[in-house]
C-alpha cells in the first residue's frame, strides 16, 4: 500500500469527500473522530458508508478513522464501515498492544461475517498518547494487521500539557522513536499532519525532516498539501542518479577485490551501497504503484 500522502476528509463533509477523485493523495482517510462533533457521529457513519459504495478513487485506497476503543463508539463505527473497498482502519489514541489485538479480533469477526478475505483491512495505529510512545514497538508489532504507526503531534502535546512550537523540540523524541520502532517492527511510519495549510514552505521543510528520520509518508488535512508531500516522499531524480553511480562504483570496486572506494571525494562502502540500493528499490516500487 502506497502511503506517501494520506488526506483526511471529515466524514461529515460529503462535498469534500466528493473531491477526492481529483486530488492526487495515495490514500484517503474519511474521519469519524475529531472532525465530527459527538451529535453528528451517526450521520457521519452513514455518509462514510455511502461513499465506500460509490466513491471512485481508481487505484488509490480508502481508509476510515474510527473513534478510539475507549469511547464506546468503536463497534458502531466498525459495523458501519467494514466494506469490500475499505483498505484500512486508522485507530486513534491507541495505548497498548492489547487494545490493538482487541480491535484486530473485532475486525476479523466482521471480515468473516461479510465474506471479506481475512486481514484485508489493515490497521494504522495512532501514537499520540505518552503511554503509546512508551509502548510503540509492542503496538507496531501487536499483530500482522498493523501496516503502519502514525505520529499524532497535536494530541501528544495535549497529553504532555506542552505547547506546540514551529521548531518542534517538544516532539523530537516521540517523532524519532516512532520511526525507529516502526522499522524494527517492519511497518511503515507516517508523520503527523501539519495544521497550518497556508504555509507550504514550512510544510516542505517539516516533511523533509520526517523523511530524514525514517518516515515513509505524512498525513495531510488540505488538498494543497498533497503534491508537496508526495514529492518529498518520492526519491528525486538527482538522488536516483547518485544512487546508481554509488552502486556502479561499488560493483566496479568489488570486481577489483576492493570493499571501499571513493566517489566524488566520499567513501563508498557496504552501508552506503545498501542505502543506495534501498533508495532505488523504493523509487521502483513507488513508480510501479503510483503508475
Ligand atoms: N479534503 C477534500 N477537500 C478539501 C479538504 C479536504 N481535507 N479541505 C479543503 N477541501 C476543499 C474545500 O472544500 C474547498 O473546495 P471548493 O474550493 O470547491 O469550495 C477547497 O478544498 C479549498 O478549501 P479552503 O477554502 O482552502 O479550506 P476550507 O476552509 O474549506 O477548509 C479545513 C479548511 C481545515 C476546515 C479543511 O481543510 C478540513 O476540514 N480539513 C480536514 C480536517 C480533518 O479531517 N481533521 C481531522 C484530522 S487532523
Ligand atoms: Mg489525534
Amino acid at each position: 500500500m502506497l502511503m506517501r500522502s494520506i488526506l483526511f476528509i471529515p466524514g461529515i463533509r460529503p462535498n469534500m469527500i466528493a473531491k477526492a477523485p481529483g486530488i492526487p493523495a495515495d490514500l484517503f482517510c474519511l474521519d469519524l473522530e475529531d472532525s465530527v462533533p459527538p451529535a453528528e457521529k451517526a450521520t457521519a457513519r452513514q455518509i462514510v458508508a455511502t461513499h465506500l459504495d460509490t466513491l471512485d478513487v481508481g487505484r488509490r485506497g480508502l481508509a476510515v478513522r474510527v473513534n478510539a476503543l475507549t469511547t464506546g463508539l468503536l463497534d458502531e463505527d466498525l459495523e458501519a464501515v467494514v466494506h469490500p473497498r475499505l483498505q484500512a482502519i486508522s485507530l486513534p489514541k491507541v495505548e497498548s498492544a492489547e487494545q490493538v489485538r482487541e480491535v484486530d479480533a473485532r475486525l476479523a469477526l466482521l471480515e468473516q461475517a461479510r465474506g471479506l478475505p481475512p486481514g484485508q483491512i489493515k490497521l494504522l495505529c495512532w501514537i499520540e498518547m505518552a503511554i503509546a510512545v512508551i509502548n510503540v514497538y509492542s503496538i507496531a508489532s501487536a499483530c500482522p494487521r498493523v501496516a503502519a504507526v502514525s505520529f499524532g503531534a497535536e494530541d501528544f502535546a495535549a497529553d504532555l500539557e506542552v505547547a506546540r512550537t514551529r521548531e518542534g523540540l517538544e516532539i523530537s523524541y516521540p517523532r524519532a522513536v516512532i520511526a525507529v520502532a516502526a522499522r524494527a517492527a517492519g511497518v511503515a511510519a507516517i508523520d503527523t499532519p501539519e495544521p497550518d495549510f497556508k504555509d507550504l514552505e514550512n510544510l516542505e521543510v517539516d516533511a523533509r525532516r520526517a523523511r530524514n528520520l525514517g518516515y515513509q509518508g505524512k498525513f495531510c488535512i488540505h488538498p494543497s498539501q498533497v503534491e508537496i508531500v508526495n514529492r518529498v516522499f518520492t526519491p528525486a531524480e538527482a538522488e536516483i542518479e547518485y544512487a546508481r553511480r554509488v552502486v556502479a562504483a561499488y560493483e566496479e570496486a568489488e570486481r577489483q577485490g576492493i570493499g571501499a572506494v571513493a566517489l566524488d571525494g566520499k567513501m563508498i562502502d557496504a552501508p552506503v551501497v545498501l542505502r543506495a540500493r534501498q533508495l532505488l528499490q523504493r523509487a521502483a516500487s513507488i513508480a510501479a504503484l503510483a503508475g
